[in-house]
């Protein structure tokens, strides 16, 4: 409250007052407005600086004389809790000698959460404090974001918002939004779509929970890759699914894996393009193979393809959404890889029979919203911004890249193992043991450096031993340092 506009707290200042001067009292109203404002001062709800209504209004919104408010506070204003500003009024004074320091939150005891509460705190262990940004896994260059052109679309479209983007809508987002990634995704991405099919949500992640809650029920299983993405795996916990790991290899999501006897899945979550966090693509005769396996069961795919855009060594791969007509799958996109995760815009690419259920669900449970930054983004594919920034991303993180493969070399020359790298926005370097990993975690968190180890994307422990190296996020020169770091304390434990 004392960072904000000081002009600002009047209102509440009187709203305070109303409320404890509307209760019965012995005392008289100018003792009682004595003693509510003193004691707001002092407990501080009222902080220095803040501006007093004036005697004016306060007397007429509390309904006390005029000269009863004064004598109030000419009594505060001796005492020396407020002070008076001729032409500007009255202000609560710094009277503390002391600097105030806001109270410190106490941690309460902890509280009965629900199983389910206590099983999604599992999936979000909290992110270890870190100075800098290198090796976070999954942040773009938040530092080569084209604000200032962002600006002035989102101007543009504030200024001409119609009325009705302001109320409760339910159409799956802006329209224009959907028709220019329409084009987008069927271009680039080979989605075959319609842009009514498109259902804009506040990123993939809501996308999945509307997924789960709405074409599986508490029990059924969701088969998805392992090691794979905690937060998907989150809103299936969520929303009570079971989780059916499948083991990933070096071509992806393998349900050969699977023993015989495996419950069948309600859905599949796999992201075929660029598996997370190990990087392989999906080869077709696997597409094909569980194309025809969800056909079987009745199974939804759910395709993740969260930065496909990131490619370095070959045209990006086309989604397998796309490989057949009604394909039963729900192609999930993010803006939070390409643009940035803040601006939580995400969206579904839903078969035509699911569109209007999902609509109805999404408005009901979610809302819709930020139609103006849905406008922006719109213009911002429309005139090509897009694929300009895409484009050099591309040459960024490529070169961030090397910056981290260069910094790693002499651990990679002595047997550290790093995975491709043919696309993305990180590396894997895989380690010999969990002790490794442990220590390497332990060390990096003493050194400012969140490492985020592999083991932790396994849903069946022990997980194989690694580390996640976000490299996008970082300037080159942050990546190298950080890589160096991470070669030299590697090279000393192994
Ligand atoms: C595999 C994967 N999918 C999706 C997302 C994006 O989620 P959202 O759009 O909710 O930010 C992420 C972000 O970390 C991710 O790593």
């Amino acid at each position: 409250m004392a960072d904000s506009n000081p002009n600002a707290h009047r209102l509440w200042i009187q709203e305070a007052l109303n409320l404890q001067l509307a209760e019965p009292d012995e005392r008289t109203l100018g003792q009682r407005l004595y003693d509510a404002l003193r004691g707001g001062i002092q407990q501080d709800r009222f902080p220095p600086g803040s501006a007093l209504p004036s005697s004016r209004q306060l007397a007429s919104e509390l309904g006390i004389g005029r000269n009863t408010v004064l004598g109030a506070i000419d009594r505060l204003i001796a005492e020396g809790f407020l002070v008076s500003r001729p032409g500007a009024g009255v202000f609560v004074a710094n009277w503390q000698w002391e600097p105030r320091q806001r109270p410190a939150v106490q941690a309460t005891p902890p509280v009965a959460l629900s199983r389910r509460g206590e099983r999604l705190l599992d999936f979000a262990t909290a992110a270890p404090s870190a100075q800098y940004t290198a090796f976070a896994p999954g942040v773009p260059a938040l530092d080569r974001f084209p604000r200032e052109r962002w600006q002035r679309l989102l101007r543009r479209h504030q200024q001409r918002a119609p009325v009705d983007w302001f109320d409760y809508r339910n159409e799956g987002g802006v329209s224009a939004l959907r028709e220019a990634l329409c084009d987008y995704l069927r271009l680039s991405r080979s989605v075959r779509c319609q842009p009514e099919q498109i259902l804009i949500t506040q990123g993939a992640q809501q996308g999945f929970e509307l997924i789960a809650r709405l074409l599986a029920d508490a029990g059924d299983n969701v088969w998805l890759e392992e090691p794979g993405y905690g937060g998907a795996q989150a809103c299936f916990a969520s929303a009570g699914l079971t989780l059916q790991p499948v083991t990933v290899d070096d071509e992806g999501l393998n349900v050969a894996s699977l023993p015989a006897g495996t419950p069948p899945p309600k859905l599949i979550y796999v992201t075929p393009s660029h598996q997370y966090p190990c990087g392989a693509t999906l080869p077709l005769s696997r597409r094909t193979a569980l194309l025809g396996l969800a056909r079987q069961h009745g199974a939804w795919i759910i395709e993740d393809d969260y930065d496909s855009e990131f490619r370095y060594t070959s045209a990006p791969i086309a989604s397998l959404q796309g490989l057949m007509d009604n394909a039963p799958v729900i192609y999930v996109g993010t803006f939070s890889k390409v643009l940035y995760p803040g601006l939580r815009l995400g969206y579904l690419v839903l078969p035509p029979s699911l569109v209007a259920t999902f609509q109805r669900v999404n408005a009901r449970l979610h809302r819709e919203g930020q139609y103006v930054a849905q406008a922006a983004l719109a213009d911002f594919i429309d005139e090509g911004h897009f694929s300009r920034h895409v484009a050099r991303m591309r040459k960024c993180y490529r070169s961030r890249q090397t910056a981290l493969r260069r910094a790693l070399a002499p651990a990679v020359a002595r047997g550290l193992e790093l995975s491709s790298g043919h696309a993305g926005m990180h590396l894997v370097a895989y380690l010999a043991s969990h002790e490794m990993e442990d220590e390497l975690v332990r060390r990096g968190q003493q050194a400012g450096l969140r490492l985020s180890p592999l083991s932790g994307y396994y849903l069946r422990a022990p997980g194989r031993p690694g580390l996640v190296l976000g490299y996008a996020g970082a300037t080159e020169a942050e990546i190298e340092h950080a890589g160096r770091w991470l070669s030299d304390t590697w090279l000393a434990l192994a």
